[in-house]
């Protein structure tokens, strides 16, 4: 077990285009663990592996409803309806903006046996996959944003 350093915007490895991941040896298991105690730790949602600095397709997912995701190599196959809601992202701390997505996903992914697997999601589940494969193409939430990035802490003091 352990803990990777988080990227963050403004850093080169969170814009780039990531390579296929070829196989699944002791080093990438030993990653993708990495990987859920990291964002486990950071209390997030989703990682990808880009956010710690490895420039491959590979993502963990756990929206806490339902069974944590590993992507890899995943490619969307259908999509579905539309969700509106606030958005946030490891990498863009303290940070949050409205993002409209599908409300529904269907992507094609491999096991850590490398075999094919369908992967469906809606709701959260469905904007996390999207988020996270976003990353993969060094995309930001913010690109997608309906607004630009809001200051979390404003607005709980706004709230008050
Ligand atoms: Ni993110």
């Amino acid at each position: 077990m352990a803990i990777r350093a988080i990227r963050t915007i403004g850093e080169e490895c969170l814009g780039k285009v990531c390579k296929p991941v070829k196989e699944i040896n002791e080093r990438m298991e030993i990653l993708i663990d990495d990987m859920f105690d990291t964002m486990y730790e950071a209390r997030g949602v989703g990682l990808a592996a880009p956010q710690i600095g490895i420039l491959r397709r590979l993502c963990v997912i756990d929206v806490m409803d339902d069974d944590p995701i590993i992507l890899i190599n995943p490619e969307v196959l259908e999509t579905r309806g539309e969700q509106t809601d606030d958005e946030g992202c490891l990498s863009v701390p303290g940070k949050v903006a409205s993002v409209t997505r599908p409300n529904y996903v269907k992507v094609k992914s491999y096991d850590m046996d490398m075999n094919e697997v369908i992967i469906e999601g809606e709701g959260l589940r469905a904007r996390a996959i999207l988020h996270e494969m976003d990353h993969l193409d060094g995309i930001l939430y913010g690109q997608r944003a309906n607004e630009p990035y809001r200051d979390l802490e404003e607005e709980a003091w706004e709230e008050e």
